[in-house]
């Protein structure tokens, strides 16, 4: 049904929204397949519950008909062709996928674990790869990113169908939504903004300054996430705000629910 990408600036919550969203997108009845396109950081998977699957990026790299590794056997060989137009969800092999049931985990690598696979310019065929994909009705993709200018550097927000930008209560934020919506507006995407870790007179000096346009929800702090993603434990909470925001996706109405 739909791609989009998660930015903001370091730190802002872009994997915890992914997280929560995922849950509650999957809960509500649809396919969520989360892409992990940050290399460097490690908390997505626990968020989810799930093991870190095996790095998708040499996967990848496996179907070049010019590279010498062929791991995937002549099976894999004819239903994932290097040049092939589009891609499937279902086209993904199963090890390179882990799964809670309709939820599922894809990640692109780490730089610690695979760092010769995560060498520049291997994330360009990712790029290619989320380009290629279509989803079906009731599929959904959710990329995670790295710092704030990797996907529009890269051309991964060409791969996707809208942009969510998640800001915290930060100048760096407020400032950094206008260069990502002028950068969305060059890139023809739509961008809606999620606030988190935000509340109280916060919430006003974000709304007073950014304005409610674009504005999906706004998260406030919260104990029992932050307590789980400080030692890395499976997300078991509720959110009134992040259910408005995966109704809006899911129904394709989209307006201020919190
Ligand atoms: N609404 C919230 N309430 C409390 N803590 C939160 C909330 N959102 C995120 N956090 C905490 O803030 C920290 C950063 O969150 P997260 O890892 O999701 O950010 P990120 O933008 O993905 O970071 P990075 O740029 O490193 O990938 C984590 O410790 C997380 O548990
Ligand atoms: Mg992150």
């Amino acid at each position: 049904m739909m791609k989009l990408l998660l930015c903001g600036k370091g730190g802002c919550g872009k994997s915890t929204v992914t997280a929560l969203l995922a849950q509650s997108i999957a809960a509500k009845g649809c396919n969520v397949l989360v892409m992990d396109s940050n290399r460097s950081s490690f908390g997505l998977h626990r968020q989810l519950g799930l093991e870190l699957p095996e790095d998708f990026l040499s996967f990848l790299k496996s179907l070049n008909p010019f590279s010498k590794k062929q791991e995937h056997g002549k099976e894999f060989e004819a239903k994932f062709k290097f040049f092939e137009p589009f891609w499937q969800l279902s086209d993904i092999p199963e090890l390179y996928i882990t799964r809670k049931g309709s939820l599922g985990l894809v990640s692109v690598g780490k730089f610690n674990v695979f760092e010769k696979n995560c060498a520049l310019p291997a994330p360009k065929l990712f790029i290619s790869f989320l380009s290629k994909l279509k989803t079906g009705t009731k599929d959904f993709v959710l990329v995670d990113t790295e710092a704030i200018v990797e996907p529009f550097g890269g051309g991964l927000e060409q791969g996707c169908d809208l942009i969510l930008m998640v800001l915290d209560h930060s100048y760096e934020s407020i400032r950094l939504s206008e260069k990502v919506a002028n950068l969305c507006e060059k890139a023809g995407k739509k961008i809606y903004y999620i606030f988190n870790k935000v509340d109280g007179s916060n919430r006003t000096a974000m709304l007073g300054a950014i304005g409610k346009e674009r504005v999906l929800s706004v998260i406030p702090p919260n104990e029992k996430l932050f307590q789980a993603g400080l030692v890395g434990r499976e997300f078991d909470v509720f959110l009134p705000e992040i259910e408005g925001v995966a109704s809006s996706l899911i129904s394709g109405k989209f307006h201020f629910s919190y």
